[in-house]
Formats: structure tokens, sequence, C-alpha cells
């Protein structure tokens, strides 16, 4: 298989103590139909900043929000995956994407709760200003040499942010080998960038957009769909990519899928795939306890994990 070669990228030329302001240019809601999940694709333009030409798919920017928090003390940094392609929305070097998700919570006192830098970002308009910094995050990246390789791409949520930017970036420079997106969401409504995924499905055959619709959908026994549960569900379409020597597995989004996703390898003997130290091996998968697959189970070489 081709040496996997990561990127070096450039990290934190934006500090929160020294982070630059830039105006925004675009926000609209990326979901494929009005959903009570408010995801909204969000453009900064960068031009005559440091971070033109220096943010790669697969980083992250961070925007400080204004104001304080309860102790007086100023808001911390969050961060945001980029969703635009390595060399820029639309190919404009100048601006940079993301997709951004409302933190809205209600909590048992019957007090909703909003999350202070999604809902910050979400309300902006064009022209307003955000303080960035950043780039960060070294080793979720496509490779160099990234057309060598076929790729197995899961996301639930807004995890879905870099993959936009990759795969438009490998399906622009002609890709041969395969790609496998799926993603998981709780309802039709939730899928994000549906339409470019399911068109860029139609247009090129080695393509494959799989959504998983957790409270919709239902396996053969009942049970709900869920990203991993794809090894089985769509073992046709996976089975084949997973076996070839030269495959790449990302997972994003939610924190603790990749526990479901790194069994479900396990129970399939795709071990290439996973880091399996002495303490998880003396068990079978299916025995693995949280603390197993938090500890002993780790990702291979192949494996880019980024989870929030
Ligand atoms: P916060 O105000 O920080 O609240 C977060 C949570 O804290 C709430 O949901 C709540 O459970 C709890 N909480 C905090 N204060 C209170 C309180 N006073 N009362 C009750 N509950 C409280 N997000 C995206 O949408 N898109 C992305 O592409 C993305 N990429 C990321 C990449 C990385 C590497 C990481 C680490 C995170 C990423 N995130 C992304 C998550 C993002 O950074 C933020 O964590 C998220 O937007 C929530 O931030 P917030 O300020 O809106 O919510
Ligand atoms: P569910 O909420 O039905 O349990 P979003 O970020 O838009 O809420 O979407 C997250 C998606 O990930 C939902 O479909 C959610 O399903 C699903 N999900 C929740 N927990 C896991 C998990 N441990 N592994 C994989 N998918 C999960």
């Amino acid at each position: 298989m081709s040496e996997i070669k990561i990127p070096e990228v450039e990290l934190n030329i934006y500090t929160p103590k020294d982070p630059v302001e830039v105006p925004i240019v675009e926000n609209y809601i990326c979901t494929k139909e009005s959903s009570p999940n408010y995801v909204r694709h969000i453009t900064f333009d960068i031009a005559g900043t440091e971070l033109e030409g220096h943010v790669q798919v697969g980083q992250s920017i961070g925007i400080l929000p204004p104001g304080e928090n309860e102790r007086g003390r100023p808001y911390k940094l969050r961060l945001y995956s980029v969703a635009s392609p390595t060399k820029g929305e639309n190919g404009k070097s100048n601006l940079v994407s993301t997709t951004v998700k409302r933190t809205i919570e209600e909590w048992d006192n019957n007090k909703l709760y909003l999350g202070v830098c999604s809902n910050y970002l979400a309300d902006l308009e064009p022209g307003d200003k955000v303080k960035l910094t950043g780039p960060s995050g070294r080793r979720f990246l496509l490779p160099e040499q990234a057309e060598d390789f076929n790729y197995l791409f899961f996301a639930t949520g807004t995890g879905i942010a870099p993959y936009r930017g990759m795969i438009m970036e490998l399906l622009e420079a002609g890709i041969e080998n395969e790609i496998i997106l799926v993603f998981g969401c709780a309802y039709r409504t939730d899928l994000i960038y549906a339409e470019y995924f399911e068109r860029m499905d139609e247009e090129h055959p080695n393509f494959h957009y799989v959504p998983y619709i957790s409270r919709e959908d239902r396996r053969h026994d009942g049970t709900k769909k869920y990203v991993q549960t794809c090894l089985w569900d769509d073992a046709e379409l996976i089975d084949p990519v997973l076996n070839k020597e030269n495959t790449l597995l990302y997972i994003c989004g939610l924190k603790g899928m990749e526990s479901g996703i790194y069994r479900a390898l396990a129970e399939k003997g795709l071990e290439e795939y996973l880091d399996i130290r002495k303490e998880a091996r003396d068990k079978q998968p299916g025995e693995w306890d949280e603390n197993d697959l938090r500890r002993h189970v780790k990702p291979s070489d192949r494996t880019f994990v980024e989870v929030y």
C-alpha cells in the first residue's frame, strides 16, 4: 500500500491572546428541510490575514465569542471544523467555511440553555466581524497523494463538515478510488448538505452517499440504524472497500461514536484499522466494556478520529 504521509500544517497562527478579526460573508441553513436542528453554513473572509492559504480541510478554526462567563472571565474559544476545501470556498483562497449547529438544551429546571458561541455565530449577518484563532489540528487530514487511497468516512451531525471539503477536493482531483460517506442523523430533515452529496453520488460512480436515519429507519431486528451498523446493513458495498489494503477510515462527530465503530470493526475481524492492546485482546469484542474501549482500543495509522 502507498505510504500514509500526513502533510505538515500550520498551527495557531492566531492565538486567543492575539486573534484576527474578519467579516463573515454568508450564513445560511444547510439542512435539507426545515429542521429543529438549526445547522448553518458560515463563510469567513480571511483576505489579507496570515490564515489565507494556510488552513487545510480537516483542521479547525477557533472562534472567540464576545462577552464574559458568570465568573466575569472572557468566554473561551470554541473550535469549528473547516468545511471548505483547502483551496478555499468556491476555489477562493480568501474564503473559509464551517458548519455550526445551534446548541439548544432544556434542563430539568424548565430552563432553556442556549450555547454561547454556536448561537452567537448563527445569529450573525454578512458584514459582521468575528475574532478567529488557529488553525488547529495536525492529524485529521487527507494524506499526501490522497488519490491513491479509498475512503470510508463516518459522520454524525456536524461531523460531516470536514468531509464536505475533503470530498470536494478528492472528486475535483479526479480520484478513481472508492469513497463512501456514511452519515448519521436523527430525522430525515436533519440531513446536512444532502443536495450536494446526492448530486455527487449520481454523478460519480465511485462516490457513495449512505445516510443512516436513526429515529426513522430500523434494522431487521427493529433496533436503530447507527452509522456503525452499516458494517452489517450495507456490507455488500462496504466490505470490498474495507478489505482493500489502501483504504483509510475517518470518524467525525459525536464523542463516543468511535467506540461503536471500533467494536463493529473488531467483530468483523477488521483489526488493521485498530490498535488493540493486550488488555482488550484477552476478551471478545462483544465483551469489551467502556473502560476497555476508552483505554485499550485505539485507532491504527489507517484510522483518523475527530470527536467532540
Ligand atoms: P456552550 O455554551 O459551550 O455549551 C456547551 C454545553 O455545555 C451545553 O450544551 C450544556 O450542556 C453545557 N453548559 C454550559 N454552560 C451551561 C449552563 N450555564 N447551563 C446549562 N448547561 C450548560 N461544533 C459545530 O457545530 N460544528 C463543528 O464543525 C464543530 N467542530 C468541532 C471541532 C472540534 C475539534 C471540537 C473540539 C469541537 C467542535 N465543535 C463543533 C463543537 C464546538 O466547539 C462547541 O463546543 C459547540 O458549538 C458548543 O459551543 P457553545 O458555545 O454553543 O455551547
Ligand atoms: P439518536 O439521537 O437517535 O440516538 P445530531 O448530532 O444531529 O443529533 O445527530 C447525531 C446522530 O448520531 C443521531 O442520529 C444519533 O442517534 C446518533 N448517535 C447517537 N449516539 C451514537 C453512537 N454512540 N454511535 C453512533 N451514532 C450515535
